[in-house]
């Protein structure tokens, strides 16, 4: 009878991985007609993350327009507006239906724009700042192209 709770140990420590597995790597994924990888919000986790998106080409058109002003300042301003301090505003539940490719990549994405927030901050150097800007675009690129939302009713 010793085996019982062992095997019960056992079950109980699976389903936790795969819980684990799903929450936090896998994410709601689904395929799509584009081949890209559809990752399944509500309507209301879209709208925040669409409403995200649109935050960043601001920042971007903002980044880009002070740079050609020399206006260090505002870039700082433009550019922590979508930082990493922006990312607890996440709504509860649409970590877990992001995948953990998802999740690094938008990480990645605040983590530049503070960079571009303290290196401008530092240096005062606007061709850098135009440097940076580039990278942080192709970091928008890659993420388009691999990913799509699909809103799940
Ligand atoms: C972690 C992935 C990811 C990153 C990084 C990312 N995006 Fe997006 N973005 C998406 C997805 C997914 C969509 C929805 C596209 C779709 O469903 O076809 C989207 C949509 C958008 C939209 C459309 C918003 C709307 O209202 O429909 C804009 C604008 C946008 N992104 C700008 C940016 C910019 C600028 C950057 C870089 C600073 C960026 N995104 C970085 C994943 C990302």
């Amino acid at each position: 009878m010793k085996k019982l709770p062992s095997i019960l140990a056992i079950v109980f420590f699976l389903s936790t991985l795969s819980l684990i597995y799903v929450f936090v790597f896998k994410g709601s994924v689904v395929e799509t007609s584009d081949n890209r990888v559809g990752i399944e919000l509500s309507q209301s986790n879209a709208d925040f993350a669409l409403k995200e998106m649109r935050g960043f080409l601001e920042s971007i058109q903002q980044i880009n327009e002070r740079i050609l002003n020399k206006d260090s300042e505002q870039i700082y301003v433009a550019a922590r507006q979508s930082g990493a301090n922006v990312v607890h505003e996440a709504p509860q539940g649409m970590m877990a239906s992001l995948p953990i490719g998802f999740k690094k990549m938008g990480l990645n994405v605040h983590a530049k724009f503070d960079e571009i927030a303290d290196s401008i901050k530092a240096n005062n150097n606007f061709n850098y700042a135009q440097k940076e800007l580039n990278t942080l675009l192709n970091s928008c690129i890659t993420c388009h192209r691999t990913y799509k939302i699909e809103v799940r009713n």
